[in-house]
């Protein structure tokens, strides 16, 4: 049945939908991504508002006062966030996701449930669960407040797999009918699961780990809309269907994106405990060699091309400003400059492109690390910005944490110069052997600092 109010809620649902699918087309790129994010939170608000008006639609006040609670939390948390926290904020707002969608999962699965329903809200709990528990897990390496390394219990494989086929046989026993007492072990077990299915992932491949559970909380936002589709608000689960399939996919590809980076495949980096090889990255050889803040800027300013190896610690220190300061100032004295981006670089997928041209730097300077990997064997100077596991040789060895993450090959540059605070290693916790070499200079400082005092010696050459 069909209402006039029906209608325009229908219609509004529409207008939301076409935002989503602009906003996600619009963040495809760094310079419309601002406009993306605009209209899918317009999108998001609409929605929200508009279920408001449903004619099956009770308990305002439960409702009002969970919107609040959540939003004012999400909103005071979003604005006083340093961007380098970016990450862990993404992993929880992932989870909130996710563990939503397990709780409307679990209420219609306490409700009488049948047929297709009953297995979409089913699988859409399992997914829910996982997600919430394993960005938590996230969120706790990447916060800082446990251990980044990979955690490895004895027997994980059997554990894991035990842990995730009594859990799921307890929720058939509770759709079945047997009884509704057994979702709590359902949940509690789906929950553990997630935990455990995290726990043995190294800190270098959490970018992977990040876009699969942005990937599932979609997936199981999109399975309980299918499943609200039947009940008294059923075209609100339209709304949550496209919501859901459009993170799903997105996060999906975003997945495929970060595990082609580390040159993993997904059942890679979730079951092969990378992170827990050994943490020493091999037997450095050689010693570190300091250069000052005026060498440096007249071994760059002779130099036929320099470029630029931008990584967490230039986010860290908001140096992206002077980066651009001192890449005019080289190319006004005819130097060729150019950026090198690692996809991982950073704590978030594109971190390194959004600083850069938040800083104003042309795009037509920046080259991912496929396009311009050959280039740096010819390379006069290459100038690390706070990079560290990006540009560690170690990654070629087998046996180290990063073994196989495709890295950037700054060491066969003529002359590399790293600049960093001292000798703090990089996420994956391991040393890296570049600093050591021969070709190697290190410039001791804040990046910002040290990027002003370069700016400053060539100003004044
Ligand atoms: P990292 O390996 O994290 O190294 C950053 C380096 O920056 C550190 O060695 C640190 O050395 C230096 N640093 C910190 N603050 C600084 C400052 N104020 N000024 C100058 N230097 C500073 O960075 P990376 O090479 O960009 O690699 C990224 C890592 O994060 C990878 O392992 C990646 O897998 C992981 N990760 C990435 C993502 C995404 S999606 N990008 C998400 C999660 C994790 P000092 O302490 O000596 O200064």
């Amino acid at each position: 049945m069909t209402s006039p109010v029906q209608d325009a809620i229908d219609a509004v649902y529409v207008v939301a939908i076409l935002a989503f699918v602009l906003g996600l087309k619009a963040m495809s790129s760094p310079a419309t991504a601002r406009r993306g994010i605009v209209y899918a939170g317009v999108a998001m608000l609409l929605a929200v508002v508009v279920t408001f008006f449903s004619p099956g639609l009770s308990n305002f006040a439960w409702i009002t006062l969970g919107v609040v609670l959540g939003g004012g939390a999400g909103f005071y948390w979003a604005r006083v966030v340093k961007m380098t926290a970016m990450p862990q904020m993404v992993a929880v707002f992932n989870g909130m996701g996710g563990g939503a969608a397990a709780a409307i999962a679990a209420v219609e699965l306490v409700g009488s449930l049948s047929g297709a329903t009953a297995v979409l809200s089913f699988t859409g709990a399992i997914i829910g669960s996982i997600s919430i528990a394993g960005s938590v897990i996230a969120f706790l390496k990447l916060q800082g407040w446990m251990p980044s390394k990979a955690i490895v219990l004895p027997a994980r494989q059997v554990l894991n797999f035990g842990v995730l086929v009594v859990g799921i046989g307890f929720g058939v026993a509770a759709l079945v009918g047997l009884h509704a007492g057994y979702l709590g072990p359902f949940f509690g077990l789906l929950l553990l699961y997630g935990v455990l299915l995290t726990l043995p992932i190294g800190g270098a491949d959490m970018p992977v780990v990040i876009s699969l559970f942005n990937a599932l909380t979609g997936i199981a936002v999109g399975l309980d809309g299918f499943a609200l589709v039947n009940g008294p608000l059923g075209d609100a689960g339209y709304a949550m269907v496209i919501a859901g399939v459009l993170v799903g996919a997105a996060g999906s590809l975003l997945t495929m994106l970060m595990a082609r980076a580390m040159n993993r495949s997904i059942s890679n980096v979730f079951f092969s405990a990378f992170g827990a090889a050994e943490e020493s990255g091999g037997t450095v050889q050689g010693s570190l060699k300091p250069i000052d803040a005026t060498d440096a800027a007249v071994m760059m300013e002779y130099a036929g091309e320099v470029i630029v190896a931008p990584g967490y610690g230039m986010a860290v220190a908001q140096a992206q400003q002077k980066v651009k300061e001192l890449s005019d100032l080289l190319s006004a004295k005819g130097v060729t400059v150019k950026f090198a981006i690692h996809p991982v670089a950073g704590r978030m997928p594109g971190h390194m492109n959004v600083l850069l041209a938040e800083a104003g730097i042309s795009y037509d300077k920046l080259f991912d690390r496929d396009e311009i990997n050959d280039e740096f064997a010819s390379a006069d100077v290459v100038l690390v910005i706070g990079a560290n596991d990006v540009v560690n040789p170690a990654a070629r060895r087998k046996g180290t944490p990063l073994e196989g993450m495709p890295i950037l090959d700054v060491d066969r540059a003529k002359n590399v110069i790293v600049i960093k605070r001292g000798q703090g290693k990089g996420f994956a916790g391991i040393e890296n052997e570049l600093f050591y070499k021969e070709n190697c200079r290190m410039l001791y400082g804040d990046a910002q600092a040290v990027l002003s005092q370069l700016v400053t010696a060539l100003k004044r050459s």
